[in-house]
Protein backbone atom coordinates (compact mmCIF):
# COMPACT_ATOMS: atom_id res chain seq x y z
CA UNK A 1 0.00 0.00 0.00
CA UNK A 2 2.75 2.49 1.12
CA UNK A 3 4.73 1.60 -1.68
CA UNK A 4 1.42 2.23 -4.23
CA UNK A 5 1.44 6.01 -2.84
CA UNK A 6 5.14 6.82 -3.51
CA UNK A 7 4.59 5.38 -6.62
CA UNK A 8 1.87 7.45 -7.64
CA UNK A 9 3.02 10.75 -5.69
CA UNK A 10 6.39 10.05 -7.94
CA UNK A 11 4.50 9.81 -10.73
CA UNK A 12 2.62 12.67 -9.96
CA UNK A 13 5.13 15.11 -9.83
CA UNK A 14 7.46 13.97 -12.41
CA UNK A 15 4.49 14.71 -14.35
CA UNK A 16 4.04 18.23 -12.74
CA UNK A 17 7.44 19.06 -13.26
CA UNK A 18 7.28 18.06 -16.99
CA UNK A 19 4.79 19.73 -18.19
CA UNK A 20 5.11 22.61 -15.91
CA UNK A 21 7.03 25.74 -17.01
CA UNK A 22 8.27 28.58 -15.72
CA UNK A 23 6.93 31.78 -17.19
CA UNK A 24 8.50 35.11 -17.04
CA UNK A 25 7.41 37.95 -14.16
CA UNK A 26 5.87 40.08 -16.31
CA UNK A 27 2.92 37.62 -17.73
CA UNK A 28 -0.41 38.45 -16.67
CA UNK A 29 -2.63 35.66 -15.56
CA UNK A 30 0.48 33.14 -15.62
CA UNK A 31 -1.70 30.44 -13.40
CA UNK A 32 -4.05 30.56 -15.94
CA UNK A 33 -1.66 30.38 -18.69
CA UNK A 34 0.33 27.75 -16.79
CA UNK A 35 -2.67 25.20 -16.54
CA UNK A 36 -3.41 25.84 -20.62
CA UNK A 37 0.05 25.65 -21.87
CA UNK A 38 0.28 22.34 -19.40
CA UNK A 39 -2.82 20.64 -20.94
CA UNK A 40 -1.44 21.43 -24.18
CA UNK A 41 1.75 20.02 -24.01
CA UNK A 42 0.86 16.77 -22.45
CA UNK A 43 -1.65 16.34 -25.75
CA UNK A 44 0.89 17.75 -28.06
CA UNK A 45 3.28 14.51 -26.47
CA UNK A 46 0.49 12.23 -26.76
CA UNK A 47 0.12 13.22 -30.48
CA UNK A 48 4.09 13.06 -31.14
CA UNK A 49 4.18 9.72 -29.32
CA UNK A 50 1.14 8.65 -31.69
CA UNK A 51 2.99 9.75 -34.65
CA UNK A 52 6.03 8.12 -33.27
CA UNK A 53 4.71 5.06 -33.12
CA UNK A 54 3.17 5.13 -36.73
CA UNK A 55 -0.31 5.40 -35.90
CA UNK A 56 -0.94 8.86 -37.37
CA UNK A 57 0.93 12.32 -38.52
CA UNK A 58 0.81 14.82 -35.71
CA UNK A 59 -0.29 17.61 -37.93
CA UNK A 60 -3.70 14.82 -39.07
CA UNK A 61 -4.18 14.14 -35.57
CA UNK A 62 -4.19 17.72 -34.52
CA UNK A 63 -6.32 18.71 -37.53
CA UNK A 64 -8.84 15.27 -35.97
CA UNK A 65 -9.49 17.80 -32.42
CA UNK A 66 -9.58 20.88 -34.46
CA UNK A 67 -12.28 19.52 -36.13
CA UNK A 68 -14.26 19.70 -32.52
CA UNK A 69 -13.86 23.21 -31.92
CA UNK A 70 -15.03 24.46 -35.33
CA UNK A 71 -18.69 26.51 -35.26
CA UNK A 72 -20.92 26.31 -38.30
CA UNK A 73 -21.76 30.02 -39.55
CA UNK A 74 -24.33 30.89 -37.15
CA UNK A 75 -25.66 34.50 -37.10
CA UNK A 76 -26.27 36.99 -34.16
CA UNK A 77 -27.98 40.03 -33.52
CA UNK A 78 -24.97 42.06 -35.17
CA UNK A 79 -23.54 40.24 -38.24
CA UNK A 80 -24.96 37.83 -40.98
CA UNK A 81 -22.64 35.06 -41.47
CA UNK A 82 -22.34 32.33 -43.98
CA UNK A 83 -19.87 30.44 -45.98
CA UNK A 84 -19.44 30.42 -49.33
CA UNK A 85 -17.41 30.06 -52.02
CA UNK A 86 -14.54 32.69 -53.67
CA UNK A 87 -12.56 30.81 -57.01
CA UNK A 88 -13.40 27.59 -55.04
CA UNK A 89 -11.83 28.26 -52.08
CA UNK A 90 -14.26 27.92 -49.70
CA UNK A 91 -14.32 31.51 -47.37
CA UNK A 92 -16.82 32.06 -44.44
CA UNK A 93 -18.42 35.44 -45.14
CA UNK A 94 -19.56 38.17 -42.21
CA UNK A 95 -21.65 41.49 -43.29
CA UNK A 96 -22.90 43.72 -40.56
CA UNK A 97 -26.70 43.88 -40.18
CA UNK A 98 -26.92 47.29 -39.11
CA UNK A 99 -28.14 50.04 -41.91
CA UNK A 100 -25.29 51.88 -43.62
CA UNK A 101 -25.66 54.79 -46.26
CA UNK A 102 -23.01 54.04 -47.20
CA UNK A 103 -20.33 51.76 -48.84
CA UNK A 104 -18.34 49.18 -46.32
CA UNK A 105 -14.71 48.90 -45.92
CA UNK A 106 -13.44 45.01 -46.45
CA UNK A 107 -10.99 43.08 -45.01
CA UNK A 108 -9.79 39.85 -45.64
CA UNK A 109 -8.66 37.83 -42.93
CA UNK A 110 -6.31 34.68 -43.44
CA UNK A 111 -6.13 32.09 -40.80
CA UNK A 112 -2.66 31.27 -38.90
CA UNK A 113 -1.60 27.51 -37.75
CA UNK A 114 1.62 26.97 -39.68
CA UNK A 115 0.09 26.37 -43.06
CA UNK A 116 -0.55 22.85 -41.65
CA UNK A 117 -3.52 23.71 -38.96
CA UNK A 118 -6.29 25.66 -38.70
CA UNK A 119 -9.56 27.10 -40.43
CA UNK A 120 -12.28 30.39 -40.59
CA UNK A 121 -14.44 27.88 -38.70
CA UNK A 122 -12.54 27.87 -35.34
CA UNK A 123 -14.74 29.34 -32.34
CA UNK A 124 -11.54 31.78 -31.71
CA UNK A 125 -11.09 32.82 -35.40
CA UNK A 126 -14.67 33.29 -36.17
CA UNK A 127 -15.33 35.35 -32.51
CA UNK A 128 -11.92 37.38 -34.05
CA UNK A 129 -13.58 38.21 -37.61
CA UNK A 130 -17.15 38.26 -36.00
CA UNK A 131 -16.53 41.48 -33.91
CA UNK A 132 -13.80 42.96 -36.40
CA UNK A 133 -17.25 43.31 -38.96
CA UNK A 134 -18.95 44.43 -35.96
CA UNK A 135 -16.38 46.89 -34.38
CA UNK A 136 -15.79 48.12 -37.77
CA UNK A 137 -18.85 47.99 -39.63
CA UNK A 138 -16.84 46.20 -42.09
CA UNK A 139 -17.15 43.02 -44.25
CA UNK A 140 -14.65 40.36 -43.33
CA UNK A 141 -14.28 37.51 -45.73
CA UNK A 142 -12.16 35.00 -43.59
CA UNK A 143 -10.53 32.60 -45.87
CA UNK A 144 -9.59 28.69 -46.02
CA UNK A 145 -7.29 27.02 -47.88
CA UNK A 146 -5.81 23.92 -48.08
CA UNK A 147 -3.22 22.58 -45.79
CA UNK A 148 0.02 20.58 -45.14
CA UNK A 149 1.24 18.13 -44.61
CA UNK A 150 -1.41 16.86 -47.96
CA UNK A 151 -0.98 20.35 -49.78
CA UNK A 152 2.65 22.34 -49.73
CA UNK A 153 4.10 25.65 -50.69
CA UNK A 154 2.59 27.28 -53.09
CA UNK A 155 -0.92 25.70 -52.86
CA UNK A 156 -1.48 27.65 -49.30
CA UNK A 157 -0.32 30.86 -51.11
CA UNK A 158 -2.23 29.96 -54.66
CA UNK A 159 -5.54 29.63 -52.91
CA UNK A 160 -5.39 32.76 -50.89
CA UNK A 161 -4.78 34.41 -54.11
CA UNK A 162 -7.46 33.26 -55.35
CA UNK A 163 -9.96 33.96 -53.09
CA UNK A 164 -8.13 36.95 -52.83
CA UNK A 165 -9.09 37.89 -56.32
CA UNK A 166 -12.03 36.97 -56.18
CA UNK A 167 -12.90 39.39 -53.82
CA UNK A 168 -11.21 42.30 -55.31
CA UNK A 169 -13.78 41.97 -58.66
CA UNK A 170 -16.08 44.61 -58.99
CA UNK A 171 -19.05 42.29 -59.30
CA UNK A 172 -18.33 40.72 -55.70
CA UNK A 173 -17.70 43.97 -54.20
CA UNK A 174 -20.77 45.42 -55.38
CA UNK A 175 -22.74 42.43 -54.37
CA UNK A 176 -21.25 42.96 -50.31
CA UNK A 177 -21.46 46.46 -50.71
CA UNK A 178 -17.55 47.10 -50.39
CA UNK A 179 -16.16 50.46 -51.18
CA UNK A 180 -12.85 49.27 -53.10
CA UNK A 181 -10.98 52.22 -51.99
CA UNK A 182 -11.03 51.10 -48.34
CA UNK A 183 -9.39 47.26 -48.30
CA UNK A 184 -7.28 45.82 -46.12
CA UNK A 185 -5.78 41.95 -45.46
CA UNK A 186 -4.74 40.65 -42.31
CA UNK A 187 -3.52 37.80 -40.75
CA UNK A 188 -1.87 35.77 -37.40
CA UNK A 189 1.10 33.65 -37.91
CA UNK A 190 1.06 31.80 -40.99
CA UNK A 191 -1.43 33.76 -41.87
CA UNK A 192 0.58 36.95 -41.54
CA UNK A 193 2.69 35.22 -43.83
CA UNK A 194 0.39 34.64 -46.12
CA UNK A 195 -1.14 38.10 -45.73
CA UNK A 196 2.51 39.91 -46.30
CA UNK A 197 2.75 37.72 -49.47
CA UNK A 198 -0.35 38.30 -51.28
CA UNK A 199 -0.03 41.96 -50.55
CA UNK A 200 3.66 42.25 -52.27
CA UNK A 201 2.25 39.60 -55.12
CA UNK A 202 -1.08 42.30 -55.45
CA UNK A 203 1.02 45.30 -55.87
CA UNK A 204 3.08 43.98 -59.12
CA UNK A 205 -0.48 42.44 -60.42
CA UNK A 206 -0.86 43.93 -63.10
CA UNK A 207 -4.56 41.87 -64.41
CA UNK A 208 -6.11 42.86 -60.42
CA UNK A 209 -7.05 47.04 -60.78
CA UNK A 210 -8.60 47.04 -57.25
CA UNK A 211 -5.72 47.62 -54.67
CA UNK A 212 -5.00 47.13 -51.29
CA UNK A 213 -5.14 49.84 -48.58
CA UNK A 214 -4.31 48.16 -45.77
CA UNK A 215 -2.26 45.16 -44.53
CA UNK A 216 -1.98 43.71 -41.11
CA UNK A 217 0.49 41.33 -39.74
CA UNK A 218 0.08 39.94 -36.45
CA UNK A 219 2.82 38.46 -35.32
CA UNK A 220 4.46 37.07 -38.85
CA UNK A 221 6.64 34.53 -39.86
CA UNK A 222 8.41 35.92 -42.89
CA UNK A 223 12.03 34.05 -43.53
CA UNK A 224 13.57 31.13 -42.57
CA UNK A 225 16.41 31.73 -43.64
CA UNK A 226 18.50 32.44 -40.45
CA UNK A 227 16.67 30.71 -37.84
CA UNK A 228 19.16 31.85 -34.92
CA UNK A 229 17.79 34.90 -34.77
CA UNK A 230 18.09 36.88 -30.74
CA UNK A 231 14.42 35.96 -30.67
CA UNK A 232 14.94 32.36 -31.72
CA UNK A 233 17.47 32.07 -29.06
CA UNK A 234 15.65 33.87 -26.14
CA UNK A 235 13.02 31.88 -26.78
CA UNK A 236 13.34 28.38 -28.23
CA UNK A 237 11.95 26.90 -25.37
CA UNK A 238 9.03 28.97 -24.43
CA UNK A 239 6.12 26.56 -24.92
CA UNK A 240 3.20 27.24 -27.45
CA UNK A 241 5.72 28.02 -30.22
CA UNK A 242 8.74 26.37 -29.34
CA UNK A 243 11.69 26.37 -31.93
CA UNK A 244 11.30 22.75 -32.61
CA UNK A 245 7.85 23.18 -33.60
CA UNK A 246 8.68 26.01 -36.02
CA UNK A 247 11.00 24.52 -38.01
CA UNK A 248 8.53 21.85 -38.09
CA UNK A 249 5.97 23.66 -39.36
CA UNK A 250 8.08 25.62 -42.08
CA UNK A 251 9.74 22.04 -42.93
CA UNK A 252 5.91 20.91 -43.46
CA UNK A 253 5.25 23.87 -45.77
CA UNK A 254 7.70 22.55 -48.37
CA UNK A 255 7.73 18.94 -47.75
CA UNK A 256 7.45 15.75 -45.47
CA UNK A 257 10.43 14.92 -46.02
CA UNK A 258 12.08 15.19 -41.81
CA UNK A 259 15.57 15.57 -43.06
CA UNK A 260 14.60 19.41 -43.83
CA UNK A 261 13.28 20.30 -40.48
CA UNK A 262 16.76 18.54 -39.13
CA UNK A 263 18.65 21.29 -41.35
CA UNK A 264 16.84 23.91 -40.46
CA UNK A 265 17.37 23.47 -36.77
CA UNK A 266 20.78 23.29 -37.31
CA UNK A 267 20.52 26.47 -39.83
CA UNK A 268 22.62 24.87 -42.52
CA UNK A 269 19.90 24.39 -45.04
CA UNK A 270 21.13 26.89 -47.94
CA UNK A 271 24.67 27.02 -49.30
CA UNK A 272 26.86 29.68 -50.03
CA UNK A 273 25.18 30.47 -52.90
CA UNK A 274 22.41 32.20 -51.40
CA UNK A 275 24.70 34.47 -49.35
CA UNK A 276 23.34 37.47 -51.87
CA UNK A 277 20.19 36.38 -49.15
CA UNK A 278 21.69 37.64 -45.77
CA UNK A 279 21.27 41.31 -46.21
CA UNK A 280 17.59 40.73 -46.13
CA UNK A 281 17.81 39.18 -43.15
CA UNK A 282 20.35 40.46 -41.36
CA UNK A 283 19.53 41.32 -37.54
CA UNK A 284 22.49 43.04 -37.03
CA UNK A 285 21.57 45.33 -38.98
CA UNK A 286 18.00 45.44 -39.60
CA UNK A 287 16.76 45.17 -35.35
CA UNK A 288 16.72 47.85 -33.09
CA UNK A 289 19.79 47.83 -30.28
CA UNK A 290 16.89 46.93 -27.93
CA UNK A 291 16.41 43.57 -29.41
CA UNK A 292 20.05 42.70 -30.45
CA UNK A 293 21.47 43.51 -26.65
CA UNK A 294 23.16 40.31 -25.41
CA UNK A 295 23.68 38.96 -28.46
CA UNK A 296 26.53 38.24 -31.04
CA UNK A 297 26.08 38.04 -34.77
CA UNK A 298 27.56 35.06 -35.93
CA UNK A 299 28.01 35.26 -40.32
CA UNK A 300 25.77 32.58 -41.87
CA UNK A 301 26.82 28.93 -41.66
CA UNK A 302 26.21 27.15 -44.95
CA UNK A 303 25.35 23.42 -45.40
CA UNK A 304 26.85 20.65 -48.03
CA UNK A 305 23.69 19.10 -49.29
CA UNK A 306 21.55 21.67 -51.19
CA UNK A 307 17.96 21.77 -50.11
CA UNK A 308 17.60 25.01 -51.33
CA UNK A 309 17.46 22.94 -55.05
CA UNK A 310 15.16 20.20 -53.90
CA UNK A 311 12.98 22.85 -52.04
CA UNK A 312 12.79 26.47 -54.38
CA UNK A 313 10.38 27.32 -51.91
CA UNK A 314 12.48 28.12 -48.91
CA UNK A 315 13.41 31.40 -50.43
CA UNK A 316 11.02 32.09 -52.78
CA UNK A 317 9.47 35.64 -51.74
CA UNK A 318 5.99 33.96 -51.93
CA UNK A 319 6.86 31.95 -48.71
CA UNK A 320 9.27 34.02 -47.20
CA UNK A 321 8.54 38.14 -47.75
CA UNK A 322 11.34 39.64 -46.13
CA UNK A 323 13.51 38.15 -49.22
CA UNK A 324 11.87 40.41 -51.16
CA UNK A 325 13.93 43.46 -52.55
CA UNK A 326 13.37 46.91 -51.62
CA UNK A 327 11.47 47.66 -55.13
CA UNK A 328 8.65 44.94 -54.66
CA UNK A 329 8.74 46.50 -50.87
CA UNK A 330 8.16 49.70 -52.55
CA UNK A 331 4.81 48.81 -53.40
CA UNK A 332 3.03 48.24 -50.39
CA UNK A 333 -0.14 49.62 -48.71
CA UNK A 334 -0.11 51.34 -45.18
CA UNK A 335 1.29 48.22 -42.50
CA UNK A 336 0.31 47.55 -39.18
CA UNK A 337 2.64 44.98 -37.75
CA UNK A 338 1.80 43.39 -33.75
CA UNK A 339 5.12 41.36 -32.50
CA UNK A 340 5.59 39.72 -28.74
CA UNK A 341 8.36 39.68 -26.83
CA UNK A 342 8.26 35.93 -25.56
CA UNK A 343 8.01 34.93 -29.37
CA UNK A 344 10.26 33.39 -31.97
CA UNK A 345 8.82 35.12 -34.71
CA UNK A 346 9.61 38.28 -32.88
CA UNK A 347 12.45 39.67 -35.03
CA UNK A 348 10.80 38.59 -38.32
CA UNK A 349 8.14 41.23 -37.67
CA UNK A 350 10.72 43.64 -36.16
CA UNK A 351 13.18 43.72 -39.64
CA UNK A 352 10.20 43.48 -41.82
CA UNK A 353 9.35 46.83 -39.99
CA UNK A 354 12.44 48.36 -40.65
CA UNK A 355 13.27 46.85 -44.01
CA UNK A 356 9.38 48.63 -44.96
CA UNK A 357 10.49 51.82 -43.63
CA UNK A 358 13.75 51.80 -44.88
CA UNK A 359 11.75 51.61 -48.41
CA UNK A 360 9.04 54.28 -47.56
CA UNK A 361 6.09 52.30 -46.68
CA UNK A 362 4.49 54.07 -43.90
CA UNK A 363 4.45 51.25 -40.87
CA UNK A 364 2.90 51.30 -37.46
CA UNK A 365 4.47 48.87 -34.93
CA UNK A 366 2.83 47.43 -31.78
CA UNK A 367 5.05 45.10 -29.56
CA UNK A 368 3.87 43.84 -26.34
CA UNK A 369 5.82 43.56 -24.35
CA UNK A 370 4.29 40.32 -21.87
CA UNK A 371 2.97 39.34 -25.45
CA UNK A 372 3.18 35.51 -26.65
CA UNK A 373 2.96 33.39 -29.67
CA UNK A 374 -1.04 32.76 -30.49
CA UNK A 375 -1.85 35.08 -27.27
CA UNK A 376 -4.97 36.49 -29.64
CA UNK A 377 -6.59 33.21 -29.46
CA UNK A 378 -6.73 32.71 -26.34
CA UNK A 379 -10.01 34.18 -25.73
CA UNK A 380 -10.12 33.43 -21.68
CA UNK A 381 -7.28 35.48 -21.28
CA UNK A 382 -7.33 39.40 -21.06
CA UNK A 383 -4.19 39.80 -23.44
CA UNK A 384 -6.04 38.37 -26.24
CA UNK A 385 -9.01 41.27 -25.61
CA UNK A 386 -6.14 43.72 -25.40
CA UNK A 387 -4.18 42.53 -28.61
CA UNK A 388 -7.60 42.80 -30.40
CA UNK A 389 -8.05 45.92 -29.56
CA UNK A 390 -4.83 47.35 -30.55
CA UNK A 391 -5.63 45.52 -33.76
CA UNK A 392 -9.16 46.44 -34.47
CA UNK A 393 -8.34 50.61 -33.18
CA UNK A 394 -5.74 51.04 -35.95
CA UNK A 395 -8.13 49.72 -38.18
CA UNK A 396 -10.78 51.94 -37.19
CA UNK A 397 -8.51 55.12 -37.93
CA UNK A 398 -7.10 53.78 -41.14
CA UNK A 399 -9.02 51.51 -43.34
C1 LIG B 1 -23.80 43.51 -30.78
O1 LIG B 1 -23.20 44.80 -30.77
C2 LIG B 1 -23.28 45.49 -29.53
C3 LIG B 1 -22.68 46.85 -29.74
O2 LIG B 1 -21.43 46.80 -30.37
C4 LIG B 1 -22.56 44.69 -28.46
O3 LIG B 1 -22.65 45.33 -27.22
C5 LIG B 1 -23.16 43.28 -28.38
O4 LIG B 1 -22.42 42.51 -27.46
C6 LIG B 1 -23.10 42.63 -29.75
N1 LIG B 1 -23.73 41.32 -29.72
C7 LIG B 1 -23.06 40.20 -29.96
C8 LIG B 1 -23.84 38.93 -29.94
O5 LIG B 1 -21.86 40.18 -30.18
C1 LIG C 1 25.35 42.16 -41.33
O1 LIG C 1 25.49 43.49 -40.85
C2 LIG C 1 26.73 43.74 -40.20
C3 LIG C 1 26.74 45.22 -39.76
O2 LIG C 1 25.62 45.54 -39.03
C4 LIG C 1 27.87 43.48 -41.12
O3 LIG C 1 29.10 43.64 -40.42
C5 LIG C 1 27.79 42.05 -41.70
O4 LIG C 1 28.78 41.87 -42.67
C6 LIG C 1 26.45 41.84 -42.34
N1 LIG C 1 26.37 40.46 -42.76
C7 LIG C 1 25.75 40.08 -43.89
C8 LIG C 1 25.78 38.62 -44.19
O5 LIG C 1 25.17 40.84 -44.63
Amino acid sequence: MGKKIILLLTVGVLAAYYVYTPLPDNIEEPWKLTWMIAVSKSITNLFMFAEFLGISHLMNTVMFFIALIEVPPTSDENVTVTDTTFNNIPVRVYVPKRQSESLRRGLFFIHGGGWCLGSAAMSSYDFLSRHTANRLDAVVISTNYRLAPKHHFPTQFEDVYAALSSFLSSDVLEQYGVDPTRIGVAGDSAGGNLAAAVAQQLSEDPKIKIKLKTQSLIYPALQNLDMDLPSYRENSHFPILPKSLAARYWSEYFTTDRSLEKALLLNQHVTAESSHLFKFVNWSSLLPEKFKRGHVYNAPSYGSSDLTQKYPGLLDVRAAPLLADDARLRGLPRTYVMTCQYDVLRDDGIMYVTRLRDAGVEVTHTHVEDGYHRAILFLDLKISYRMINHYVDWLMVTL
